[in-house]
């Protein structure tokens, strides 16, 4: 079979548009083969106008990627078996930046992610190229994030950043953290499908392994800087039926936090990823 891919990069830092795709189950394998690569080139890719996908065909194509997992702590969205909701309703606003479960040792490679109810305006995603992060930092910040490993927890205090937290963003932080998970990974990754490096931080960080939570917070800062800078991200503004697709290994995210009260809920399936291997193995 031969593809109707069309590609078009969407920023100059990583995020492209594919057109010419329905996306389902039975994609044909050509097609599918077409789609990782550009991810790995891209790191996020957009595809408008997946209407047709429901729950259940986007749990189903999900798997094509590997082996789909729930979040551990949030139940899953009724009816499905792994389909995690981001609903503005429940108080899910996603609005600061990270990699998609990180507290986890394996935490997931891929992360693919439908718009159900989108807001009149606003409540876009933007992205980052983690990739791109670690390669424009000047020689001594690389070394100095080669030698670091992080503590992550999901027990992040999503309060902290907020003037007033509303009684469902408490609620639902209360879901989040009910159970605590920590772990351990180097701050440079090598990416296990393109080998390149990457730099693994976000907001599960809490902490730097052997530095004090003072220099962990300050050194945290200055790496993360580099990260999320205006040059480094690709922004989508969604439309019902839009799907995301990001190397959750070389890209943190963020949702934009600018629609109020209005209902915004889209649908996330995690793909299980490979425990990080750093510069020493
Ligand atoms: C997420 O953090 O996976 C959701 C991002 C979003 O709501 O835009």
């Amino acid at each position: 079979v031969a593809s109707s891919l069309k590609i078009r990069r969407v920023a100059g830092a990583l995020g492209a548009e594919v057109q010419g795709v329905r996306l389902s189950a039975d994609l044909d394998e050509v097609t599918f083969t077409e789609i990782k690569q550009a991810l790995n080139r891209h790191k996020v890719l957009f595809f408008r106008n997946q209407n047709h996908l429901g729950d259940e065909e986007q749990e189903v194509f999900a798997q094509r990627f590997g082996t789909v997992v729930p979040h551990p702590t949030v139940p899953s969205a009724e009816g499905t078996r792994a389909l995690f909701s981001v609903d503005s309703k429940q108080g899910a606003r996603a609005d600061s930046w990270h990699s998609d479960m990180t507290f986890q040792p394996n935490y997931p490679k891929l992360s693919l992610l439908r718009a159900v109810v989108t807001p009149e305006a606003g409540g876009d995603t933007v992205w980052a190229n983690t990739t791109a992060a670690y390669e424009n930092l000047p020689e001594p910040l690389k070394r100095l994030a080669e030698s670091l490993r992080a503590v992550h927890t999901n027990t992040y205090d999503y309060a902290s950043s907020r003037a007033t937290v509303s009684a469902k963003a408490l609620e639902y932080h209360g879901v989040f953290t009910r159970e605590n998970y920590e772990t351990e990974h180097p701050v440079v990754r090598i990416h296990p499908e393109t080998g390149e490096r990457t730099l693994l931080l976000g907001h599960f960080v809490k902490k730097f392994q052997g530095v004090s939570l003072r220099d962990s917070r300050r050194i945290f800062e200055l790496l993360q800087e580099h990260v999320v800078s205006q040059d480094n991200i690709v922004r989508w503004s969604w439309q019902p039926g839009d799907v995301a697709i990001w190397d959750n290994r070389a890209t943190q995210h963020r949702a934009i936090n600018d629609y109020g009260s209005e209902p915004r809920l889209l649908r996330r399936s995690t793909v299980e990823g490979e425990t990080p291997v750093g510069l020493d193995g």
